[in-house]
C-alpha cells in the first residue's frame, strides 16, 4: 500500500472516530496524483535509522533521541512583572509577505486559509464527538527547512484571530532560526527559551499582544546552546499542558523545526492535538515527505497542506504562486 494509500485509510479511520479531517479537501488526493513510484512505509524505527545512515552518510554528527540532564536553572531574583507588551502589527510589511492581514478579508491567500483553517478549528472546538484531545494545540511542520511551516503558521493564525471569536496564540517554536522578528517587525524575546529555562518568569511576562484582536504572540527567545533539545523537555511538556488547559477555547499554533532535522521536533509533535504537515510542492521529494510522515504516525490528526503549488496542478486553493516566480 503507497503512503498516500495509508493516509487515506488513515484519515478514513479518523473520520469514522468523529474527527474533522477536511472532508472533501484535495490535500491527500494532490500528493497521490505526485507519487510516481509506490514505496514501502518505513516504520518510525526504521525511518529514524535511516535517516541516521544518511547523515552519517553525509559526515555528519548523528544525534540519537534527546536525553536531557536535568536544566540548571540560573537562580534570578523574580522578575519584575510589566504591564502586558503590546505590539503594533505592521499591516503593509504583512502583505507584502503574501500574508493575510484584517483590511483584505477577501484576498486569495485569506480564502485559502479559510479553508485550510476550518477542520482544525472544527477539531479543536467541536461539539463533543468531533473534539480532538488538545485539539487546541496545533503545531506547523515540514519535513526540510523552506518549505512555508512560519508562512503558514502565522496565515493559520492571523486567519483564525480575525474571523472567529477564538483567541490564537502564535509560538515560535524553530527556536533555532526564529523567524517572527523579520516577518512580523516583533521583537525576539524574552520568549519561548526563558520560559523554559528560568524559574522566574511566567507565561504572561513572555506573551506580547498585538493590535489584532485575539491574536498574541510568544517570541522564540534569545538562541540557547541547547534550543532544540529544549523542545524535548520536561518542561516544554508542562508547559503544552498549561497553555492548552489554561484557556481551553483559546487556540495555539506552533511554528516548529523541520521534522528531518531534529529528532526534537518528534517529540514536539507527540504532545501536540493536531499537526499541519506543510508540503511544498515540486520542492520536497517524496521520500522526504514519506520519512516526515512516519516520524509522527502516532500523532492525533495530521492535515497536509500543499504549499507552493502551481495553480493548473491543484486548482485554487493551493495555488498560493499562481504565475508569480518563486521566492525559495
Ligand atoms: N505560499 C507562499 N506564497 C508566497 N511565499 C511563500 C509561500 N510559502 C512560503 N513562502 C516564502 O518562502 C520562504 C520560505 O518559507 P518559510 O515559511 O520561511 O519556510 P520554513 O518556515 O518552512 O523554513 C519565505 O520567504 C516565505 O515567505
Ligand atoms: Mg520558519
Amino acid at each position: 500500500m503507497s503512503l498516500i494509500e495509508q493516509a487515506a485509510k488513515r484519515l478514513e479511520e479518523l473520520r469514522r472516530a468523529g474527527a474533522e479531517v477536511g472532508e472533501g479537501t484535495p490535500e491527500a488526493a494532490q500528493l497521490a496524483t505526485r507519487s510516481e513510484e509506490p514505496e514501502r512505509i518505513p516504520t518510525p524505527e526504521a525511518a529514524l535509522r535511516e535517516l541516521n545512515a544518511r547523515r552519517s552518510l553525509a559526515g555528519t554528527s548523528t544525534r540519537t533521541e534527546a536525553r536531557l540532564e536535568p536544566i540548571a536553572r540560573p537562580a534570578l531574583a523574580p522578575a519584575v512583572r510589566h504591564a502586558p507588551v503590546v505590539v503594533e502589527l505592521d499591516l503593509e510589511l504583512l502583505k507584502a509577505q503574501g500574508l493575510v492581514t484584517p483590511d483584505v478579508p477577501r484576498s486569495q491567500i485569506a480564502d485559502e486559509f479559510r479553508v485550510i483553517k476550518r477542520p482544525i478549528v472544527r477539531n479543536a472546538f467541536g461539539r463533543a464527538g468531533t473534539r480532538v484531545a488538545n485539539g487546541n494545540l496545533v503545531m506547523v511542520t515540514s519535513a526540510l527547512p523552506g518549505e512555508g511551516k512560519t508562512f503558514t503558521a502565522i496565515n493559520l493564525a492571523l486567519s483564525i484571530a480575525m474571523e472567529l471569536d477564538t483567541t490564537v496564540l502564535l509560538v515560535d517554536g524553530d527556536v533555532a532560526h526564529p523567524d517572527f522578528a523579520k516577518r512580523l517587525g516583533t521583537r525576539n524575546s524574552p520568549g519561548l527559551l526563558e520560559l523554559l529555562t528560568r524559574d522566574d518568569l511566567e507565561v504572561g511576562d513572555v506573551l506580547v499582544r498585538t493590535n489584532i484582536d485575539n491574536l498574541s504572540i510568544i517570541p522564540a527567545g534569545v538562541l540557547h546552546h541547547r534550543a532544540t533539545e529544549l523542545l524535548a523537555s520536561e518542561q516544554m511538556a508542562i508547559l503544552l499542558r498549561e497553555l492548552a488547559t489554561r484557556y481551553p477555547d483559546r487556540m495555539i499554533v506552533f511554528d516548529s523545526p523541520p521534522l528531518l532535522a531534529t529528532t526534537e521536533a518528534r517529540v514536539l509533535a507527540t504532545h501536540m492535538g493536531q499537526i499541519v504537515m506543510v508540503v511544498a510542492a515540486d520542492d520536497t521529494r517524496q521520500r522526504d515527505v514519506e520519512l516526515a510522515l512516519s516520524m509522527i504516525e502516532n500523532c492525533g490528526v495530521v492535515l497536509m497542506v500543499l504549499n507552493k503549488a502551481d495553480k493548473t496542478d491543484v486548482g485554487a486553493y493551493y495555488g498560493y504562486y499562481g504565475d508569480e516566480p518563486r521566492s525559495a
